[in-house]
């Protein structure tokens, strides 16, 4: 059994609401999600049990990559608003008592930055070396190559040939997302005091986007071939947890977030050994007060990539739910609890069930996993009204996003062009493109789920489930999947001495039908416990984990529990929560 023991803080205990803004909602009708829309719907996100809302970005930027691509740091894509829009939504949030974290993407930026197109002009500019520019190289042949073989995250070589100055620069992700190269100290300095402009303006706190992929190998290496089938082979051995990397990190706590207490999460790719890990967030060294690792919404990514077949069985999240829950504290680490972002499907399709029978209990189920975990906790919008996926039958042509469509692209290519053959492809989109993550939030039954007004198209499409799955037909439903978030969020507060910063002791040998995922919490101050059982199936399944301990039903997904010849029997994606106070 493991003890966080960690200490209080209000951000440990914190929900953060994530909102990707093109699809919260359109205030001003031109398809596009805006700052106003999400100022209108303030007191919606309180009362939803949110503390934070961590907002992807809305800064300038040409929209190659939803605004994973910023051509400007400080100011505002107009789809989005203005500054003058940001200052009102800080206002209006630190009002009600809550806070405004940004997203923060700065290990690559957009080719229509100055500083890009600067560097860009000439190989003297003083801003060469903010970017990785190299010299081809040549084959036997003559041929120009790329200076190494690393492939882009989204497919392609990570290098792109700039004409005007004979050069490649590096593009982990697209070709018009250059990386920046922060082992330049000018350039590090300049995006220090980019981040200081949010800090004064009032942000509280940041999620620091592909946060491990800012120091690469000062030699950028070539990629040791393991798909020998393949021109570009993964190279994070080389640009994934660099030498400098926890410098760097240091330096902006130190420097930039700690004189305004501001706290940070990470995204970290690649590295997942615990080790490695605690090197990020072990309080002590004083770089993120938290991380994205990745493990559990990559759970159902196949051995080759994320899109090759992996089916999901509770065994897996059995097992990365103890790693992590054990493994924080050990190191005075702290965990984000989180099931989905805009980078993937929606969990509740993926790990639970979106067929209309099970779904409110399914999407309560992974309510009450979430809430009984320690780690400041993360819901992506329209999670808590249970949002799923796009239904199967609706085709390619709905899907928009690059990374889904360049890999269908791929694969489309190698089969001759034969859409026919492309049933696995569209399988695994289906459970994992990450339009799923970014669709519109479905407040009502009207046409385009009142994200936009009827007669607006929006920038992508809505999923027709929204007549059943919205806000409207929920809000005042006691049994909804929103009602229960909330007394589920609630309740994890109101014990946060068991379920935020208890013990955690995993069951790894729950039930016979091997689909329970079983866990007891306790606190660290007094006697109490909390047993959470969790039936991750359609069939029904049983258990004797109660044993003899005196256990009192604490909560449940169905009106009531149910035994049969002293086993407890867990219906079709049934979640139960018992509580003991020994002594
Ligand atoms: C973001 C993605 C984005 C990528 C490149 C990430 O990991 O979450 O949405 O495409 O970084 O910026």
């Amino acid at each position: 059994m493991t003890a966080t023991g960690a200490d209080r803080q209000p951000w440990k205990e914190a929900v953060v609401y994530q909102i990707y803004p093109a699809s919260f909602v359109d205030s001003n009708c031109d398809g596009w999600g805006d700052i106003p829309g999400i100022i209108s719907k303030i007191d919606y996100i309180k009362s939803a049990g949110a503390d934070i809302i961590w907002l992807s970005p809305v800064y300038d930027s040409p929209q190659k990559d939803m605004g994973y691509d910023i051509s400007d740091y400080r100011s505002i894509d107009p789809r989005y608003g203005s500054l003058e829009e940001m200052d009102r939504l800080i206002a209006g949030l630190h009002l009600r008592d809550m806070k405004l974290w940004m997203d923060l993407v700065v290990n690559h930026m957009s080719d229509q930055h100055t500083w890009f197109k600067e560097s860009r002009s000439s190989k003297d500019n003083p801003r060469r070396d903010w970017y990785f520019w190299r010299d081809p190289k040549y084959g036997v042949d003559g041929v120009r190559k790329s200076p190494n073989n690393w492939r882009s995250v989204f497919g392609g070589s990570a290098w792109t040939y700039d004409e005007w100055t004979d050069q490649y620069y590096l593009a982990l992700f697209l070709p018009s997302q250059p990386d920046l190269n922060w082992a330049n100290d000018d350039m590090r300095q300049a995006i220090h005091s980019d981040i200081r402009f949010w800090l004064d303006r009032g942000v509280n706190g940041f999620r620091i986007d592909s946060m491990n992929l800012m120091s690469k190998h000062e030699d950028l290496p070539d990629a040791d071939i393991l798909d020998p089938a393949e021109e570009y082979q993964s190279g994070e051995k080389w640009f994934a947890s660099g030498p400098r990397m926890h410098e760097y990190l240091h330096e902006l706590r130190t420097q930039v977030f700690d004189p305004y207490n501001a706290v940070t999460v990470g995204e970290l790719g690649f590295t997942k050994d615990v080790e490695s890990v605690a090197k990020y967030v072990a309080k002590s060294r004083q770089e993120v007060n938290m991380l994205f690792t990745g493990d559990i919404v990559d759970m159902d990514f196949g051995h080759s990539s994320k899109y090759s077949r992996k089916d999901f069985h509770p065994g897996m999240l059995r097992l990365l739910t103890h790693k992590w829950q054990t493994a924080m504290p050990t190191f005075d680490g702290w965990n984000s609890v989180y099931l989905d972002n805009h980078d993937s499907g929606r969990s509740l399709t993926r790990y639970g069930s979106d067929d209309p029978k099970y779904r409110a209990f399914a999407a309560k189920l992974l309510s009450i996993y979430m809430c009984t975990l320690s780690g400041t906790l993360f819901l992506l919008a329209g999670q808590e009204i249970g949002m799923a996926n796009l239904p199967r039958e609706m085709g390619i042509e709905h899907y928009i996003d690059v990374e889904g469509r360049n890999h269908y692209k791929r694969v489309l290519k190698e089969r001759g062009g034969d859409e026919s053959k492309m049933g696995d492809v569209l399988r695994e989109l289906q459970l994992k493109a990450r339009d799923h993550g970014r669709l519109p939030m479905q407040w009502s039954a009207q046409t385009n789920a009142g994200f936009t007004n009827s007669d607006v198209k929006p920038w992508m499409v809505v999923n027709p489930d929204h007549v059943a799955w919205n806000v409207e037909a929920q809000q005042n439903d006691p049994d909804s999947v929103l009602s229960f978030w909330k007394e589920s969020l609630a309740l994890r507060k109101k014990i946060a001495d068991i379920f935020i910063y208890g013990t955690f002791e995993m069951f790894h040998e729950s039930s016979p039908q091997d689909t329970i995922v079983a866990y007891k919490r306790g606190s660290c101050r007094t006697e109490e416990e909390a047993l959470v059982l969790l039936n991750f199936s359609s069939q029904e399944s049983q258990t004797t984990l109660l044993g003899n301990q005196t256990w009192n039903y604490l909560r449940g997904n169905y009106p009531s529990p149910q035994t049969r010849g002293g086993s407890l029997i867990l219906r079709p994606w049934e979640a139960l929560v018992y509580y003991s106070k020994e002594g």
